[in-house]
């Protein structure tokens, strides 16, 4: 099977771009979307979270304001320049390369990280997780939800707070992986991101965290795209890196 990294991803529209194709200016728009509330229920109140992919801080500043500690770590600087200021701790580096000497109540990985198009990536993301959780931690992640592929057409869009998210493509190019390209329309400025994804089925996700030393503890939504995971066993998985 083709792997598409995300070298591949594409951004266009005014201003910076991430490695993986996503515009600064577009991220540190966006509002959040009820997110922080999904998380805040699912993980103790006041807990240290570590937030990987943190972007410009559309969470990071709701998790803040909830009371949470929160270390945010990106790849990008110019991402990361947006949390400066906010009483986040700021880290820069790629998630899968990230190896802090530190354990956190809460690791989350969202915004479907998790549905790379890269299998060996996906495998290093979630062993970041299980390297910087504690024992009787948690890792929250955010999936695409089964399915999402037929579910998603060109031309749907929905708006809100001023902007108006369009799906403008999306192609199957290969087995369960999609290139979506999403546009993103505010009255000033436009935005459209491109992307690799594979729509993992429930039981090939959860045996990505079976082999990362992971395992699923809850669905927290009802089309399960939001997960607690806790370490598997003695918490530090299987001995094999
Ligand atoms: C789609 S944006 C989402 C940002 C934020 N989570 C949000 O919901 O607004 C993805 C972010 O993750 C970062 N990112 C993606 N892959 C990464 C990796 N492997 N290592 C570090 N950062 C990464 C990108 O730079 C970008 O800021």
């Amino acid at each position: 099977m083709t792997t598409f990294t995300r070298d591949d991803h594409r951004g266009t529209g005014p201003g910076e771009f991430t490695p993986d194709g996503c515009s600064v200016q577009m991220y540190a728009r966006l509002p959040d979307n009820g997110e922080t509330e999904i998380i805040a229920g699912a993980v103790p109140s006041g807990a240290a979270v570590l937030e990987l992919g943190a972007g410009a801080g559309r969470m990071t500043r709701p998790l803040l304001a909830r009371g949470f500690h929160v270390t945010a770590v990106d790849e990008s600087p110019a991402m990361l320049e947006q949390i400066e200021g906010t009483g986040a701790v700021t880290v820069r580096s790629t998630i899968e390369d990230l190896d802090l000497d530190a354990r956190f109540d809460v690791v989350t990985l969202t915004s479907f990280l998790v549905n790379t198009a890269d299998e060996a990536l996906r495998a290093r993301l979630l062993r970041t997780c299980l390297r910087h959780v504690a024992a009787d931690g948690c890792v929250v992640i955010q999936r695409e939800p089964d399915g999402r592929n037929e579910k998603l057409k060109p031309g749907v869009a929905w708006s809100r707070e001023g902007m108006t998210i369009s799906i403008v493509s999306i192609e199957p190019v290969g087995e369960g992986v999609s290139r979506t390209c999403i546009g993103y329309a505010f009255e000033d400025a436009q935005w459209t991101q491109t992307f690799y994804s594979h729509n993992l089925s429930t039981s090939r996700f959860e045996a990505a965290l079976s082999d990362a030393g992971l395992t699923v503890d809850a669905y927290l939504t009802d089309d399960r795209s939001w997960v607690r995971a806790r370490p598997a066993d003695d918490g530090r998985g299987p001995a094999t890196p």
